[in-house]
């Protein structure tokens, strides 16, 4: 598989992003990272990088938060504009590393590990710095990401299997000096097989943190999940808050 002007996320994406991501679509995944990201809003507004079909956006939008999202796919979008309060959230298409859009707002937040695919780190902080230049004072960035797995790397080895079934094989592929790496689906109909790779970049909390105070942003918290459970070395991913100083 390869990117077109939608990225990974052309029309055969979209057309079952929601019933493949069906997981994360369930009310108890949605209502505590509304919960936050309607806190942290305030009054000022909530912009989020990588809206997709507005998993996210919508209930947020729902929740009387005035939502302005950015994708770089127009068939995403197009998904999230045909739901019920689709035409409430305001988009723009573009590169959420550098797409500007009017106003300030009261937090930025990119969630479901979309910090991943942006594949350099010049890429990532770049992103940083967008999402600090919407931010009103006082406002914040969040990021829900994993942690990445390297633990699960063997000394000498470069994949790591996620899923083999016999119609489907699944793999991740490390690069650990350039933090590169790749989802990776194989799969097997009437004898032949097809092969689709997704690319990465796998990131650090510390170095998510360099990136933010490059940016003139601050740690602010740090929870395993978006329930506010510890971050501890056995957590597997992070969201993270980082602060804009108030004037
Ligand atoms: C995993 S989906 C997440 C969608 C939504 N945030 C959610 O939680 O369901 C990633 C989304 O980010 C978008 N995306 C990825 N890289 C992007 C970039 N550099 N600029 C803008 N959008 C991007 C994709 O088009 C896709 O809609």
């Amino acid at each position: 598989m390869t990117a077109d002007e939608d990225g990974y996320f052309g029309e055969e994406i979209a057309a079952t992003y929601d019933e493949s991501s069906a997981e994360r679509f369930r009310p108890e995944e949605v209502a505590p990272a509304v919960d936050v990201l309607a806190g942290l809003a305030g009054d000022g507004g909530a912009l989020e990088f990588g809206v997709g079909t507005g998993r996210i956006a919508l209930p947020l939008s729902g929740r009387g938060v005035p939502v302005h999202g950015i994708d770089m796919s127009r068939a995403m979008v197009a998904r999230l504009r045909t739901k019920p309060g689709g035409d409430a959230v305001a988009v723009t298409v573009g590169d959420f590393a550098t797409t500007r859009v009017p106003g300030t707002f009261g937090v930025a937040y990119l969630v479901f590990n979309t910090i991943n695919n942006l594949t350099t780190q010049d890429a990532q902080v770049d992103c940083f710095r967008n999402a600090a230049e919407h931010l009103a004072p006082g406002g914040c960035f969040v990021v829900e990401v994993g942690v990445p797995a390297l633990r699960r790397l063997p000394p000498g080895q470069s994949a790591v299997p996620f899923g083999i079934g016999p119609a489907q094989w699944a793999f991740d592929t490390y690069d650990v000096v350039t933090q590169a790496m790749s989802s990776n689906y194989v799969t097997i109909a009437d004898g032949r097989a097809e092969h689709r790779s997704i690319p990465f970049r796998y990131v650090w909390p510390s170095e998510l943190d360099l990136m933010a105070r490059l940016a003139g942003l601050r740690l602010r918290d740090r929870w395993e999940n978006w329930k506010g459970d510890p971050f501890t070395a056995e957590s597997d991913q992070h969201v993270s808050v980082w602060e804009k100083p108030a004037r």
